[in-house]
């Protein structure tokens, strides 16, 4: 069984519970969630009201539990839309024979269904309930339509019930529960590929202990790291100097200037096929930096700078077949500035956000968990709405898997990974 932290960790994720007498082994599932470091909240129904008290799922999940469609209080806190917009995927178990029937009907009359509803991420159910209801040909018929509708099923096992009955309905034990439920995470779309990614700010140094940098935190690079790893895909992050933990099967590669940033890339970009640009590289340095640290003697002090290398623009004019995406952070008119970045630099796809005050969210994009990314590419567009990065990560991922597919469709046989020791695929450019 995978590790479920590898996939898990960092993730919102939304437990439903429902009336069910396995709600109460939900809590259980609540501690492995966390314990795979998931951030957890839960919506209880009506009916798992009546098996468990809430309090229960507030202490393990360190958080006030959600009940109610139609209460004020909670609609001004987090309701059913934000609450919608806030999971990164939703589980619901122990999933009831009506809930999943309510599921199916696509119904939004409790604060569950509606969210469900209302959520466009990853939705899977784990059914629990007595084997005849199992069964039965309506749940089968509710099971298949969810099943077409891409909700993912875990479970039911088999075995003894808590009726006395004996046959298929039991919960998925916890712990078999989480793992698959992480597995959601793993779409395989960029299995065999190897990546490169920037990420982070870059360093420029004045004197020995003064440098230039920005704001960069690297999370949008990180989490890109993250995706493209769990969709399969071999990833190199070169990243500058953040404090953000390496995601796991990532290689990473600290550097600090721009210039190191540049050699770190070249120096990976053997046998790879996408190269994401998602640092915020200094565009300027100290032309001559000084050998020793510059003493307080002057009123003023003039620094020249000069241009850094264009890292992003310089893959691609090298590797053209490079699949090349690219990031542009603009705070008036993203489109034009966004297409001018594609031809500018001749690269494949262009993630654009707004920055500054006519930005979605009030708190910025730099640091920020949350943003909100328009696509372009030549010839067609995406936008996906706000969201946190790891979703929108997974999201951008999904978009250049697509995109690579009609990117190579046009041209020669893509780069694919070889195993350590062979050789790299006949006919690559390869940079020396
Ligand atoms: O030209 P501009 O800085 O607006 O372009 C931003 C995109 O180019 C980002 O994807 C960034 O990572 C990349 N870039 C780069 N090297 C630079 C400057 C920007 O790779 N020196």
């Amino acid at each position: 069984m995978t590790d479920p932290s590898r996939f898990l960790a960092g993730r919102r994720i939304l437990l439903g519970v429902t009336g069910s007498i396995a709600a109460y082994k939900a809590g259980e599932v609540v501690r492995r969630l966390r314990e795979a470091g998931a951030e957890v909240r839960v919506i209880m129904t009506a009916g798992a009201g009546e098996f468990v008290r809430p309090l229960t799922f507030q202490a393990l999940s360190g958080h006030p539990v959600h009940r109610d469609l139609l209460d004020e209080a909670a609609e001004a806190g987090m309701g059913h839309i934000e609450l919608a917009r806030w999971a990164d995927a939703i589980l619901v178990a122990p999933a009831s024979a009506d809930f999943l029937a309510r599921l199916a009907q696509g119904r939004a009359d409790d604060l569950l269904a509606a969210v469900c509803l209302a959520s466009a991420v990853p939705l899977a159910v784990a059914p629990a309930m007595n084997a005849k209801m199992w069964a039965s040909p309506a749940t089968a018929d509710n099971v298949r339509t969810l099943g077409a509708r891409g909700v993912v099923l875990l479970g039911p096992d088999e075995g003894p019930q808590a009726c006395g009955d004996t046959g298929a309905g039991r919960l998925l034990a916890p712990e078999t529960l989480v793992a698959r439920f992480g597995e959601l995470f793993a779409s395989g779309l960029l299995a065999g590929r190897r990546l490169v990614i920037t990420a982070g700010p870059t360093r420029e140094a004045i004197d020995p202990v003064r440098y230039l940098s920005n704001r960069s935190s690297g999370k949008m690079g990180f989490q890109l790291a993250r995706a493209a790893a769990e969709a399969g895909g071999q990833v190199v992050l070169i990243s500058g100097p953040v404090s953000l933990e390496t995601p796991p099967g990532v290689e990473r590669v600290d550097v600090e200037s721009a210039q190191e940033m540049y050699e770190a890339v070249l120096a990976a970009l053997p046998g790879t096929a996408i190269f994401i640009g998602a640092a915020a590289v200094a565009d300027y340095r100290p032309a001559r930096p000084a050998a020793a640290k510059i003493k307080k003697t002057a009123e003023t002090l003039t620094l020249e700078l000069e241009r850094t290398p264009d890292i992003l623009a310089e893959v691609k004019a090298r590797r053209p077949d490079l699949f090349c995406v690219g990031f542009a952070a603009e705070t008036d008119d993203l489109e034009r500035h966004a297409r001018d970045k594609l031809v500018r630099k001749g690269i494949d796809m262009v993630a654009a956000n707004r920055v500054g005050p006519a930005a979605p969210e009030a708190g910025g994009v730099f640091g920020s968990d949350d943003n909100a990314l328009h696509l372009f590419w030549p010839g067609g567009e995406a936008s996906l709405p706000l969201a946190s990065k790891a979703r929108l990560a997974r999201q951008l991922i999904e978009h250049i898997a697509t995109r690579l597919e009609a990117f190579h469709a046009a041209r020669p046989e893509p780069a694919k990974v070889v195993p350590l020791g062979g050789t790299t695929t006949a006919g690559m450019q390869e940079v020396e």
